[in-house]
């Protein structure tokens, strides 16, 4: 059945959730503050890259049930679930999240919501934030009991809609039967399509959120944990994450050691878990995390080791950093790894320049000291050391033969090269987690 439904805060999560929503047949009102977004998305521009995100926002506009507003209005009181997915960034100075986002919005909802109507929020969140909302929303409304529930978004950046679509587990904290009754009408096809719906309460399904990102990080520093062993010892990392993957308990997934996680959702969840803990009194439960992001952090210590090995001093050398994304099809920049690497190496007094197919127009925003270059060829000429830090299917796909840097020598930050193939064109190549014989 159609619903009618808000999405307050178009960025990422939000709009690619309100995309979903229309196109499982909802009616929906995206709410975004940011005139220029709003103009952006009602031309079928999300205006971030991820792929088939615009084609299908496009299609959606065209059937009339996506619209957007810079404020809510009387349409908004027509709505029967208001999805809430602003964001919580790292709080300056700290460690834990920044929650304002979500008391500007619930502040102005309040005028427009029908006491009948659900507010749901998505956004990653301290444990406790609902029940604080819960609070805020009573004291705006005057009434006692306000349908507040949670629904933790898992959607990752690069195939986000089909996340959003087709996720794994669908997650709801709610406190009463009809909070469940319009999230079960509202994710109808989804749950018919068999994905599994679990149904908690508010603390646990925020809880979920941070439990699944700590988890997928404390994988991703396990094996670059032990690839540092691996670096002393003689072992290959990538190997050993190969055998103990195959071990179903353990899984393969995840455990590609390399220059470590970044992005706006790992590093900052896993450090407003560690605050949040500490909060609530316990924070060594999980004071383990505080190593976590050290071991992430030194892998980009170590790629400056590996390259002053080669260089001596790096004091005036050209290092070109293949990729500035995070990950590859993203053009997000946030906390990311190819990033802490290029600031390293230029701190050291390199010359650095930095490629990335679609990237680069962050990263002149936020660091104009930095030189980019937008052509793969002409990136690589005069360069002294390569590293490969994003793996984007253009630098493992990149024949060798075809570039021509001033020293032929790259460190394989991802662990993607056929290092064979790159030895036959004459680079001398470095890798994380294990050792090399060149
Ligand atoms: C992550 C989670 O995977 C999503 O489930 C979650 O919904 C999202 O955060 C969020 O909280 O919104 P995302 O940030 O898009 O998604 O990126 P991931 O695919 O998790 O990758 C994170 C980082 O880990 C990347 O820098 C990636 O290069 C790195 N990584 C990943 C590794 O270094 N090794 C691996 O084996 C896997």
């Amino acid at each position: 059945m159609a619903m009618k439904i808000t999405v307050i805060g178009l960025g990422y999560l939000g709009t690619t959730h309100a995309v979903a929503m229309a196109k499982v047949g909802h009616q929906v009102i995206g709410i975004e503050p940011n005139q220029s977004r709003i103009d952006s998305l009602v031309q079928g521009k999300a205006g971030f890259f991820e792929p088939g995100l615009d084609q299908e926002l496009k299609a959606q506009l065209a059937t009339g049930r996506l619209r957007f507003r810079q404020a809510h209005d009387e349409s908004s009181r027509e709505a029967d679930i208001h999805f809430i997915c602003v964001g919580t960034p790292q709080t300056a100075g700290s460690m834990a999240a920044d929650t304002s986002y979500l008391e500007s919005a619930i502040r102005d909802l309040a005028p427009f919501l029908r006491e009948d109507a659900l507010v749901v929020g998505k956004s990653t969140v301290p444990v406790g934030t609902a029940a604080k909302l819960t609070a805020q929303l009573s004291t705006a409304m005057g009434f006692t009991s306000p349908n507040l529930a949670w629904n933790p978004e898992f959607l990752r950046e690069g195939t986000a809609l089909e996340d959003s679509l087709n996720p794994d587990r669908l997650v709801v904290g709610v406190t009463n039967s009809r909070s469940e009754a319009l999230l079960r009408a509202v994710f109808d096809p989804m749950i018919k399509a068999g994905v599994p719906f679990l149904v908690t309460d508010l603390a646990t399904a925020e809880l979920v959120k941070a439990a699944a990102n700590a988890f997928l990080a404390t994988k991703i520093s396990f094996i670059n944990a032990m690839a540092e062993i691996a670096e002393v010892s003689g072992a290959d990392a990538t190997q050993l994450a190969k055998a103990i993957g195959y071990d179903e308990r353990i899984g393969n997934k995840f455990l590609r050691n390399g220059v470590g996680f970044g992005g706006g959702c790992l590093p900052k969840d896993i450090r407003a878990l560690i605050a949040r803990a500490e909060e609530l009194g316990v924070g060594e439960s999980v004071s383990y995390l505080n190593e976590i992001d050290k071991i992430n952090l030194r892998r980009r210590d170590r790629v400056i080791a590996l390259l002053t090995q080669e260089l001596v001093s790096l004091q005036g050398k050209r290092v070109l950093i293949l990729g500035a994304a995070f990950k590859p099809d993203s053009d997000d920049v946030r906390d990311s790894p190819a990033l802490g690497i290029a600031l390293l190496a230029k701190a050291a007094g390199a010359e650095v320049v930095v490629h990335d197919p679609i990237a680069l127009h962050g990263v002149a925003l936020k660091h104009p000291e930095l030189e980019l270059e937008q052509d793969l060829a002409k990136a690589f000429v005069g360069a002294d050391a390569v590293v490969l830090a994003t793996e984007w299917k253009e630098y493992r796909e990149l024949d060798p033969k075809t570039v021509n840097p001033g020293n032929k020598f790259i460190i394989d930050g991802r662990n993607v090269l056929d290092v064979a193939q790159w030895q036959q064109a004459g680079f001398k190549v470095l890798a994380l987690g294990r050792t090399i014989s060149n």
